[in-house]
């Protein structure tokens, strides 16, 4: 029977009709009812209104064991394509767990993998919306390959275009492996899971009692194991937060990064600071009140919030530029750098040098934290993460001591010696191989029976090491500045700093200690 034009558009109207139904109202209704939104209703939301372009829609998965001939549905539990975020070109890939509980076929995985090379190809973000039960059980090994092509599409994007995964449901089995290869991963609380094998099985081989919640839930990922960079409440909060972080992203890794018009005076001086270091140098004080108080308007994207909390990382705009912040945190373990901390700070470092996102670093730092416990997990390694990331990072490096500064911790927060481009401190910041009490403790030894000695030895320590001045003598750090002109002085250095040119020996990639 010959088609006419009208039945012709007709039938493409009814497969997309059919195609954006997924796996049936039922299912759809239950996603809603579990406190979730659909795979299209998430990147509605993710997405500026309207310019989603969806590629794909009529894939179908091509099994025909364990009764899956004959039941296709189009686009086999994965929605795919391109839109925008505050209008820039971004790739998207949504799992739909109402189609076979997003569960991942050979051409549901040949789907993500298009979606990944275009974002390579065209230099964009590419964000995963994951909500999937893991690998097509009925596909067998298909699957398996077509996991395997993913995690290959996410190691050769990985530098190039910046990746984010957001867990929206449960990841099981090979689905947690590629969010965990890429850039960052946030969860939403109470709806997503990950984890490699589930409570039955944990139960059968290890024969421990834990739920879904307690093994792979949001809490767990983003203090514990920190597999997740931040988790939110909802799906409309993830998303919302999602497009404010894609906005301090570069399209890729050789891309400007995204400047607004910044009506934040870049001269503004805040009084406060010139006060925020407490008399008693062993006092605690909260390190983001001065990245907020740094940043345009305030605003600090956290990542990894809830873990190592003894270092911050996250990203502010600086006069209105994008810039990655580390920062100890004195309230937590007095700002000492630990195993989790070193990991941590090290794997942001080196995002932000992948993507030429420059780094501002915020010091006062004990030292590194002793005890077995840490050397027996590996501090060494660890640090030297951190170490090595700093060393190896060619982006604009700008540092502020604001207090201390102490042993290889010193060496390790971006110092002048690991290529700081702008090396600041302030008046109360004190560089030196260790603390007053310390010091005195271990070259005084014999002295220390004698409580008037020890005190006049701690003062003289104090007054010759307890400041800025020693490292200033020898340029090691380039000024000693009033706090209140932080903000300015940081925003001039980094504007200077906008030609760097600094290049690496060729190589094929260092070795950093993993
Ligand atoms: C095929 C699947 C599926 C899967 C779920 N479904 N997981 N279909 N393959 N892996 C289907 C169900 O049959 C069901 O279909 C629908 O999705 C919803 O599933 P429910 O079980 O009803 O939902 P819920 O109770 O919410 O539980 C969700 C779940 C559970 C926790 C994800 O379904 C589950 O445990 N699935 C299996 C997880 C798993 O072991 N995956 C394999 C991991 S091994 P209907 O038609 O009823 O709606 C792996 C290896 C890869 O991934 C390694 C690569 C490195």
């Amino acid at each position: 029977m010959k088609h006419t034009g009208q039945d012709i558009i007709k039938e493409l109207q009814d497969r997309r009709e059919q195609a954006r139904l997924g796996g049936g109202t039922t299912r759809i209704d239950r996603q809603h009812a579990a406190g979730k939104l659909t795979a299209r209703e998430r990147i509605d939301v993710l997405l500026d209104p309207g310019s989603f372009e969806e590629i794909d829609m009529f894939v179908v998965h091509r099994t025909r064991d364990f009764g899956m001939d004959g039941n296709t549905i189009a686009g086999d539990g994965v929605i795919t394509g391109s839109g925008r975020i505050n209008g820039r070109l971004t790739y998207v890939f949504s799992q739909d767990f109402t189609v076979f509980g997003g569960s991942l076929s050979a051409a549901h995985a040949s789907k993500i993998v298009k979606v990944l090379k275009l974002a390579i190809q065209n230099g964009a973000p590419v964000i995963g919306l994951n909500d999937s039960g893991g690998a097509r059980i009925q596909e067998g090994v298909d699957s398996l390959g077509g996991y395997a092509d993913v995690f290959l599409q996410n190691a050769l994007a990985s530098g190039v275009v910046p990746q984010i995964s957001v867990i929206m449901g449960p990841c099981a089995g090979g689905a947690v492996y590629s969010p965990a290869m890429t850039d960052f991963t946030f969860m939403v609380r109470g709806s997503s899971y990950m984890f490699v094998t589930g409570p039955d099985v944990v139960k059968t081989v290890t024969s421990e009692e834990v739920t879904a919640e307690q093994l792979g839930g949001a809490e767990t990922h983003t203090t514990i194991s920190s597999v997740a960079d931040g988790a939110f409440d909802n799906d409309l909060e993830a998303l919302a937060e999602i497009r404010r972080l894609v906005g301090f992203l570069p399209s890729h890794n050789a891309a400007g990064l995204p400047h607004l018009a910044c009506d934040d005076n870049p001269a503004r001086t805040t009084p406060a600071l010139d006060s925020l270091i407490p008399e008693n140098t062993n006092m605690p004080y909260d390190m983001r009140e001065l990245v907020t108080s740094l940043a345009d308007h305030g605003d600090f994207f956290e990542l990894q919030e809830d873990f190592a909390k003894n270092i911050l990382t996250g990203f502010v705009r600086l006069n209105g530029s994008p810039v990655g912040v580390v920062a100890n945190q004195p309230m937590v373990l007095a700002g000492c750098l630990d195993i989790d901390s070193s990991r941590k700070a090290a794997r942001f470092v080196r995002f932000c040098d992948a993507f030429n996102i420059s780094i501002l670093t915020l010091v006062d730092v004990p030292g590194f934290m002793p005890g077995t416990a840490q050397e027996y997990g590996g501090i060494i390694k660890h640090g030297a993460k951190l170490l090595f990331a700093y060393a190896e990072a060619t982006v604009p490096k700008v540092t502020l001591i604001t207090r201390k500064a102490y042993g290889g911790a010193y060496d390790v927060m971006s110092s002048k010696h690991l290529r700081g481009d702008a090396n600041y401190a302030w008046p109360t910041a004190e560089i030196a191989v260790m603390g007053a009490k310390g010091a005195v403790e271990i070259l005084y030894r014999s002295e220390l029976g004698d409580a008037e000695k020890i005190a006049a030895r701690t003062a003289d320590y104090e007054t010759r090491f307890a400041n800025p001045f020693i490292a200033a003598e020898r340029g090691f750090v380039d000024d000693v500045i009033i706090p209140q002109n932080s903000r300015f002085r940081i925003i001039q250095a980094f504007e200077k700093l906008r030609g760097k040119r600094q290049q690496n020996p060729a190589k094929k990639f260092g070795n950093i200690p993993l």
